[in-house]
């Protein structure tokens, strides 16, 4: 990558909680580069949270480093308390103080670090224009909305000009139309601060809309990190391709060699070309199939039948059987002027997928193996 130093580098970093089973985080590496918008995803539990607090510095590691702009902030025999980070925080609970007003909220931060009035003034004003309430400095939070009252959370994490701004779910309490309105002003926020940013949520269409890449957790563990791109068309391992985006993750066999970053795989008893990994071996494979990637064809190769068909405005979302391996579920679209209904035969072709790295799921291989 860049022979810059990374503007946040977590390295191997762990923290176990004492008295439960299993590592929050664990072993956990990632360089975040200056300027960049790095998303961590995953599900509920994962460990995002607990890895945002390590970066913070509310939480100690028990293994690995954590460097910002090449200063460890916490490793083997360092931990610099979290007000001596320089770190913007934005969390879910925003926390503004109730009785004081948008300014006073704003400027807090900077009374704190004894910044002169004249400045603090400018500071606030400029950071209120940052994030579009030029004008609200005199209410008080019980007189905003749940999205400006979100974005007095973040002009307070901007006054202080961070270089790093870490944010915990920060959308979670908004609806659904507030949460893309703010989705484009988190968006425009780091293109005019350049700020680097590390954002975590459990959507993956909000990591995907805002992120320069993504990092998906996995019980603790780092499963993959890369661009949203990628990260959707080149999925990992089985849990990534589940867990980010539609569609089907399924058992095959690949039966030639790899060229091209193609290999020719039998999915259900038909052939299918697909991407794939460069040395892809031959053999039982596990293949990631997008809605996009399967298309209903007279002649198509493999016989499914329809189970669910939802209108979805535009297109249909359909969900089928392969015929040869039941209890699978293929996701698929068709237009939105077809009538499909459930039971319905139907004819798939496999224009495109992708064989999972990872391979055959764990679990069903002899545990014996490892
Ligand atoms: N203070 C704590 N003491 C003990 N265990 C904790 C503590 N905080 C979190 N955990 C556990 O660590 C794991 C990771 O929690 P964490 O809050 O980091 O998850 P998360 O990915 O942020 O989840 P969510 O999406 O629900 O916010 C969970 O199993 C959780 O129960
Ligand atoms: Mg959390």
């Amino acid at each position: 990558m860049t022979t810059q130093t990374p503007a946040l580098l977590i390295d191997d970093a762990s923290r176990h909680y004492a008295g439960t089973p299993a590592p929050a985080v664990d072993g956990v590496t990632i360089d975040v580069a200056a300027g960049e918008f790095l998303a961590l995803l995953g599900p509920s539990g994962c460990g995002k949270s607990t890895l945002l607090r390590m970066v913070a510095g509310f939480e100690r590691l028990d293994g690995g480093r954590i460097t910002v702009g090449g200063r460890t902030l916490s490793g083997p025999a360092t931990h610099v308390p979290p007000e001596e980070r320089r770190i913007g925080l934005v969390f879910q609970s925003y926390a503004l103080w109730p009785h004081m007003t948008v300014a006073g909220n704003v400027a807090y931060p900077l009374e704190t670090a004894r910044v002169p009035r004249a400045e603090r003034e400018q500071r606030v004003r400029a950071a209120l224009d940052t994030v579009g309430l030029s004008g609200f400095d005199a209410r008080h939070p019980a007189e905003l909305s749940g999205g400006q009252r979100q974005r007095v959370a973040l002009a307070r994490c901007l006054v202080m000009s961070p270089e790093l701004v870490l944010l915990d779910e920060p959308l979670a309490n908004l609806d659904v139309h507030l949460r893309a309105a703010m989705e484009e002003e988190f968006a425009d926020f780091h293109t005019k601060t350049g700020a680097t940013m590390v954002y975590v949520t459990h959507d993956q269409a909000e990591a995907m809309a805002l992120a320069t890449r993504i990092a998906v957790l996995d019980h603790g563990r780092l499963a993959q990190v890369a661009a949203p791109r990628t990260l959707y068309r080149e999925p990992a391992t089985r849990m990534v391709a589940g867990f980010v985006g539609q569609g089907a993750v399924v058992d095959g066999v690949v039966t030639g060699p790899a060229a091209d970053g193609r290999v020719r795989v039998r999915l259900f008893g038909a052939e299918a070309l697909v991407r794939c990994r460069t040395g892809q071996p031959e053999g039982q494979a596990l293949v990631c199939l997008r809605p996009e990637d399967l298309e209903p064809a007279p002649d198509g190769p493999i016989a499914a039948t329809v189970v669910r068909a939802a209108y979805k405005g535009g297109f249909v979302l359909v969900e089928a059987e392969p015929q040869a391996a039941p209890g699978v579920r293929l996701l698929l679209r068709v237009s939105g002027d077809a009538q499909v209904a459930p039971g319905e035969a139907l004819r798939l072709a496999v224009r495109d997928g992708w064989v999972v790295p990872e391979g055959p799921s764990q679990e069903r291989l002899t545990p014996a193996r490892e």
